[in-house]
């Protein structure tokens, strides 16, 4: 699949970097195909993480994605999952490589700036989460 999903986290939007970082993703090769400017419910944002559910982490995640507007994206370009997780990097900003979205603007593994789907399945469920219809019939 050449599309994935990629969330501008609240830290980001209210930092005033979704600018900088869609420039990023442009200037990395992604079209974008799709963008809203959205505050998520509780109920959204505990759907959107319900694979983390048993994770310690899952309540602050559900408390942080609903602490401010989010971005959701569709991106377009080859390969679009996997290069998008290089573009924006390990999910810990300590960890990821110079130049990534992660490292340049991540505080916290939690607060990381950007979310990326993490296999083509989950790219097209959560592409039709934020984007219901995205793919038509298909
Ligand atoms: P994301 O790509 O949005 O997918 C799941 C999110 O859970 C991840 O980015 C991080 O924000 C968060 N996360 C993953 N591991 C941890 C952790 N060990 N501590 C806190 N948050 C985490």
């Amino acid at each position: 699949m050449d599309h994935t999903l990629g969330i501008i986290k609240p830290n980001s939007v209210a930092s005033g970097h979704t600018g900088k970082i869609l420039s990023l993703l442009e200037e990395s090769g992604f079209s974008l195909e799709a963008i809203r400017l959205v505050q998520l419910s509780r109920a959204d944002a505990e759907n959107f993480y319900a694979v983390h559910r048993e994770r310690p982490f899952y309540q602050s995640l559900v408390n942080f994605m609903t602490s401010g507007s989010v971005v959701p994206m569709v991106l377009q370009g080859e390969n679009a999952v996997q290069k998008f997780r290089q573009v924006i990097g390990d999910t810990d900003p300590n960890q990821a490589e110079e130049g990534t979205v992660r490292k340049l603007y991540g505080e916290s593994k939690e607060r990381n700036t950007i979310h990326g789907s993490d296999s083509d399945e989950n790219a097209r469920i959560e592409i039709e989460f934020f984007f219901p219809g995205f793919f038509g019939s298909t």
